[in-house]
């Protein structure tokens, strides 16, 4: 007997970065959408475990010991519910590893709710939530999917109107960017100055529940794109690409260092996909819609 959970990536249209708080999480204000680029997760029954597999292209870089977040989501389960962890978790990997799309958090979301359709143990949702809290900041995110506003760290989430389909372009990079890191470079790039509580943006909330992908456009943000950029300055070209091949907005993912272009359409993205893989700027080039749906039994 198995159970396979698919999950989504996620991008985030709006993030907003607060000072460093005393416990070294900086306070967030997080508009992630959902996107259809999805990991599967399928949890088995094996003596031992939580053992952990991985296959896909990028698999060689996901560590498959206990720091794995589908690992530590089923031992986090089992011991709530006074068991052992004794499954076998495969990742089918489709997620950009260490690219800022939340494919850790995923694994982690995806590995919890399959974990817990095998095992029977009738946790409520907030129960579920509350482990995705501990897991990371984003996991409570991939758990639910659509579009969300994160606050907190980005674990506290209030659920989003999305009235259209919105077309995107992924673009790969050569290597990954650590997200602590990204944090910590955000920090030294603003030593000294007096930054604002993060707030969302009214104008990019009206946009999602539109649908409006050219207003959309005009009111992304992310606060760590200059940290990211200055950590891996390569990504200017490859933004600088997508822009000429005509992406109604270009920007860093999260913390990077994947790249996301919106489109007017699916045709458009389907070209400028083609334009970013002809650039040479990038590693591969990908096209995905949103809003997509949380973890999901499949
Ligand atoms: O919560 P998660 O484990 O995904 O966070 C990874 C790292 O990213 C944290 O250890 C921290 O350095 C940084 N982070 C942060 N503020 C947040 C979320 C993450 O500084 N709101």
């Amino acid at each position: 007997m198995s159970v396979t959970v698919r999950v989504p990536a996620k991008v985030n249209v709006q993030l907003a970065v607060g000072a460093a708080r005393p416990d070294g999480f900086h306070d967030l204000a997080n508009v992630f959408l959902a996107v259809g680029l999805y990991d599967e997760i399928t949890v088995t029954p094996s003596a031992g475990g939580p053992r952990i597999t991985c296959s896909g292209p990028d698999a060689g870089q996901v560590p498959l010991d206990r720091t794995n977040l589908a690992a530590r989501a089923a031992r986090a389960l089992a011991e709530r519910y006074g068991r052992t962890a004794d499954v076998h978790l495969h990742i089918a990997k489709d997620i950009p590893v260490a690219g800022g799309m939340a494919g850790g958090s995923a694994d982690g979301a995806g590995a919890l709710v399959a974990c817990d359709a095998l095992w029977g143990t009738g946790a409520s949702r907030e129960e579920l939530l509350e482990i995705c809290a501990e897991l990371g900041s984003d996991v409570p995110f991939s758990l639910v999917g659509g579009a969300a506003l994160g606050t907190g760290r980005g674990e506290k989430l209030t659920a989003l109107e999305v009235g259209g389909t919105f077309h995107w372009v992924f673009a790969m990079a050569g290597r990954g960017l650590s997200t602590p890191a990204v944090f910590r470079e955000f920090d030294r790039l603003n030593e000294g100055v007096r930054i604002p509580e993060p707030v969302a943006s009214r104008d990019l909330l009206d946009a999602l529940a539109k649908g409006d992908a050219d207003a959309l456009a005009a009111a992304v943000s992310n606060d760590l794109q200059p940290a990211a950029l200055s950590l891996f300055p390569e990504l200017a070209d490859t933004l600088a690409a997508g822009r000429a091949a005509g992406a109604l907005a270009g920007l860093v993912s999260g913390s990077g260092p994947t790249t996301a272009f919106l489109a007017k359409d699916a045709s458009a993205a389907a070209r400028i996909a083609r334009a970013l893989m002809a650039s040479g700027t990038c590693r591969s080039a990908r096209v995905a819609s949103s809003p997509a749906p949380g973890a999901t039994v499949v």
